[in-house]
């Protein structure tokens, strides 16, 4: 399997992309669970904010390769080929996809920046991209809040119509984005 993508098949490089990132979306939403489990103001509670804060920042510059690897390279097609509305809908959820792995940790960089907090990613401290306004950092933290959570239900969406392809309709969706087994 070369790591372009082509008519047939995702390539290493999108697949290897692809399955990173949604473990690194994972760790996530887990990390920011965790955080309220511990008291406030507690240095745990801090240490699960900061894996939250870094491991979004990832997802945030692996997306911005990831779309110029998919603007360039072919989307591999879907065999039996799948009525017009699921091609259309799985496109609106996969932009909705990008748009969150791009929209929620940029948001979450300006909020940190207008609270006037540090933005730590790995040992270094990344730069505010906003002066201190500690309102727009109370509206960003709502927003970042709200579409957060409607990503699980986008990304549970995706999920179940991968799985039903896989099952169900017995087509290739989910085996183009696995890697290719010697024996097929
Ligand atoms: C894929 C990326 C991200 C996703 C899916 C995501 C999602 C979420 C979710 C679901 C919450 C909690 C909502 C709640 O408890 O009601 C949250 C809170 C928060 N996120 Fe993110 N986030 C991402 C990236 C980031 C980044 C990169 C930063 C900062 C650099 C950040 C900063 C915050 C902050 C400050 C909070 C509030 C924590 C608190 O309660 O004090 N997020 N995020
Ligand atoms: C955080 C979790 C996930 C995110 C953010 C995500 C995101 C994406 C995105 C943006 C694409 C479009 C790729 C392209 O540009 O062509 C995609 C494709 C795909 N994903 Fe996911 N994904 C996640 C989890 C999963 C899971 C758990 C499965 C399977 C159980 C899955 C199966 C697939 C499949 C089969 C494709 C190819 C679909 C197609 O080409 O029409 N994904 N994913």
């Amino acid at each position: 399997m070369g790591w372009k993508s082509t008519e047939l098949r995702y390539g290493s490089l999108s697949i290897g992309i692809h399955w990173l990132t949604a473990l690194l979306i994972l760790g996530v939403y887990v990390f920011i669970e965790l955080q309220s489990w511990f008291p406030k103001g507690s240095d745990t509670r801090a240490l699960m904010k900061t894996w939250h804060f870094q491991l979004g920042l990832t997802v945030f510059f692996i997306t911005l390769v990831r779309i110029a690897v998919r603007v360039m390279g072919p989307t591999p097609r879907i065999i039996p080929e799948i009525p017009a509305w699921q091609h259309w809908l799985s496109k609106a959820v996969q932009l909705a996809l990008y748009a969150g792995m791009v929209l929620l940790p940029f948001a979450g960089w300006m909020m940190l920046s207008a609270a006037g907090k540090p933005v730590p990613f790995f040992g270094l401290e990344l730069p505010h991209l906003i002066g201190e306004n500690s309102d727009l950092a109370g509206q960003i933290k709502e927003t970042h809040e709200l579409i957060g959570k409607v990503g699980m239900f986008v990304i549970g969406l995706h999920t179940v119509a991968a799985l039903y392809h896989h099952y169900f309709m017995h087509d290739n969706t989910l085996l183009r984005m696995l890697p290719e087994r010697k024996d097929s």
